[in-house]
């Protein structure tokens, strides 16, 4: 297992190009099973181990998945599938492969997906995934640790979730859009990767409307034609640079973003006293500033401050310059980074749902262990800023289901850091005597 060997302390300056978002395409990628063209065609995915994992378990139905020249394209013929299961050993590793539930629902009237178990982060149960499917006239059962659906015919119905769910939304929206007649789905999820879905289906020939907020309208349709589709911008990345360059007091401007998808963001790093100049609807340029405000967060559904933006901000706190409190209210479990901050010297109290932050002066380097995809992003930007030592973070293979090419990114934003095998790197101290050069030939 790789590890992430970072000395903090350096103000990141540069451009930095985000990629596209994984929350979009992985829905995206599943609905290509819809589609009856034979060269479905997604541009802007990102080279990640979940778009791995998810391409594997297309393959694994029948599908062919073609990389093009380009490296961001992907072309998928789903027209030879000819297997509805989605095996344990893929849904384990990432919970979203219940995205195919849906669609093999939709198109092939059957589907046998594994339930996807714990994670790191919560319990996150698919029951509103299930409870909605049946209510468009999927015969379901949960058995051996398997949802066992089929149906004669899906139809259109009033969905009511009781809290927004992003993928239990997206799986309807895909279901919905082969059923026959109209599905109202209300208090549907908001969150701009669930619209790029709905793009991406509209376009090879889908009848679905967001007609509220979180109200959405899928008037069925008897198929669906090619799917051709740029994934939009990743928020998340965005939004994990934008922190980069307030933890390190950097000069940092982030170009290929939609800047209306990032609002609860950029006011919340303002608050925090960044200073932010939006450059178009595309780009913005984030300046860190000396003194760090606390300021108090609480998550929530968009469009309000993210889950998965949490424990980065967190990581910019540790060292600000009062107390403040951070409130998750997403997921149960979301403070596994907790511990491994307190590693590198910050103050964090967790009671229940909430962490109370008191900011120190600086951090010092450490070994620490990443143990879910934002918390590994969170513990490399606390990496950043530890000004005395190395920080060694382990377990990155959290970090590489959501970041493209982090470590890159970031030595040429002027980080120095670099990743090294468990074995290269066994003692940091040791590692750091060696005085490895960073970033060369990234
Ligand atoms: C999506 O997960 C994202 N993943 C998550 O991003 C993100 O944190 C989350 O939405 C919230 O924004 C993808 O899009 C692939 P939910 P999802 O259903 O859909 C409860 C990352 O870091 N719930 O919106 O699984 C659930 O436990 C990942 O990129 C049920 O109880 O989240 C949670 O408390 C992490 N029953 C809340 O709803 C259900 O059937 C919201 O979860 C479904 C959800």
């Amino acid at each position: 297992m790789d590890k992430m060997i970072i000395e903090g302390g350096i103000p990141l300056i540069g451009e930095v190009q985000v990629s596209g978002s994984k929350n979009a395409a992985l829905p995206i990628i599943a609905s290509s099973i819809m589609f009856d063209d034979a060269g479905n065609e997604i541009f802007n995915v990102p080279d990640l181990e979940d778009i791995k994992t998810i391409k594997k378990l297309l393959i694994s139905l029948g599908a062919e998945i073609k990389e093009s020249g380009e490296t961001d394209k992907v072309i998928i013929n789903t027209s030879n599938i000819n297997n509805y299961e989605a095996p344990y050993d893929l849904v384990k590793t990432m919970r979203a492969s219940v995205l195919v539930l849906g669609p093999l629902l939709a198109k092939y009237k059957r589907a046998r997906v594994s339930l996807p178990g714990g994670c790191a982060i919560g319990a996150r149960p698919i029951d509103f995934h299930l409870n909605a499917l049946k209510l468009l006239g999927a015969n379901i059962v949960v058995d051996h640790g398997y949802v066992e659906a089929f149906t004669e015919q899906l139809r259109g119905a009033t969905i009511n979730f009781p809290i927004p769910s992003v993928t239990g939304t997206e799986n309807v929206v895909m279901a919905a859009s082969l059923a026959e007649g109209t599905t109202v789905i209300n208090n549907a999820a908001r969150e701009p990767e669930i619209d790029d879905l709905i793009l991406a289906l509209n376009t090879g020939g889908a009848d679905i409307k967001r007609i509220e907020p979180s109200v959405i309208v899928v008037n069925g349709v008897k198929k669906l034609n090619k799917l051709s589709h740029r994934v939009l911008p990743d928020r998340i990345e965005a939004g994990t640079f934008m922190v980069a360059s307030a933890i390190t007091r950097g000069d940092i401007t982030i170009k290929d973003i939609n800047i209306g998808h990032l609002k609860a963001v950029i006011d919340k790093l303002s608050e925090a006293g960044a200073k932010i100049v939006i450059n178009s609807q595309s780009s913005l340029r984030i300046k860190g500033s000396k003194v760090i405000k606390s300021v108090d967060v609480a998550t929530a559904p968009y469009p309000d401050f993210p889950t998965d933006m949490q424990a980065q901000m967190m990581a910019l706190m540790t060292i600000s310059s009062g107390l403040c409190v951070i409130s998750e209210n997403v997921f149960e479990n979301r403070f596994m980074h907790v511990a491994e901050l307190m590693r590198l010297g910050a103050n964090v109290k967790v009671r229940n749902n909430f962490a109370i932050v008191k900011g120190v002066k600086r951090l010092s380097g450490a070994e620490v262990m990443a143990t879910d995809l934002r918390a590994s992003a969170s513990l490399v930007l606390a990496g950043l800023a530890s000004f005395d030592g190395y920080t060694a973070v382990s377990r990155i293979y959290h970090l590489d289901r959501g970041y493209e090419k982090m470590e890159k990114k970031l030595a040429n934003l002027g980080a120095v850091i670099s990743r090294v095998s468990e074995a290269e790197s066994s003692n940091i101290n040791e590692f750091a005597e060696k005085d490895i050069n960073y970033g060369k030939g990234m």
